[in-house]
């Protein structure tokens, strides 16, 4: 079964393969509004107007490898099934949002699935792009971003072992911080 964060590091590869410097992943669950929102924005190649209204179309790929685009049309099938709606915005050479909204209790929402775990492959596949993670729970909020670390770690790769341990290791304390209730 497919989880958000599996939904989340399609739409991330596809920011990757449009050359983006700077990919921006929002995630806002608030329960009064029983909402939760997923955005990904990224700095790459953009679509042209043509190409934005051809990507919805489940046969549309511009791989070689596959015919078949399965990325976006899932994302948009998932979060309408779950009473939320999709949105595609898109520049060429200025770079791509795409949000999703859910309802955050409806019961075939897909669960969130292992977030860092894809963080984490992220930034190890792709050490020359900046991920700027986002995550809201009602008035509780953790960052990571990696342009932050950059400049604390100096010389020493983003994706070097150590550090990729401590980036699991904030993003966890994080993440269970902004769950709790107060
Ligand atoms: N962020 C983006 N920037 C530029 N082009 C994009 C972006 N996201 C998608 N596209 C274009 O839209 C097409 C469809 O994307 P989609 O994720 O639906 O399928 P895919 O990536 O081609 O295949 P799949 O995700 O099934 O492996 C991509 O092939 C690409 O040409
Ligand atoms: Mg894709």
């Amino acid at each position: 079964m497919l989880t958000l964060a599996d939904h989340i590091l399609d739409i991330t590869e596809n920011s990757v393969r449009a050359d983006a410097s700077l990919i921006e992943i929002s995630i806002d669950e608030d329960t009064g509004k029983d909402l939760l929102k997923v955005e990904i924005r990224d700095n790459g190649s953009g679509m042209s107007p043509e190409m934005v209204k051809k990507v919805l179309d489940p046969f549309y790929t511009t791989k070689t490898v596959r015919r078949v685009g399965l990325g976006l049309p899932l994302l948009k099938d998932a979060a309408e099934r779950s009473g939320g709606g999709f949105h595609l915005e898109s520049y060429e050479n200025s770079g791509t949002t795409v949000k999703a909204t859910f309802g955050l209790r409806h019961l075939d929402r897909q669960p969130m699935g292992a977030i860092i775990n894809i963080m984490i492959i992220l930034i190890i596949s792709n050490s020359d792009v900046d991920f700027f993670y986002k995550h809201r729970h009602n008035d509780r909020r953790f960052e990571m971003d990696t342009r932050e670390i950059r400049n604390e770690i100096e010389d020493v790769p983003i994706n070097h072992p150590e550090i990729i341990k401590y980036i699991r290791g904030i993003m966890t304390q994080g993440l269970v911080e902004i769950q709790s209730e107060a």
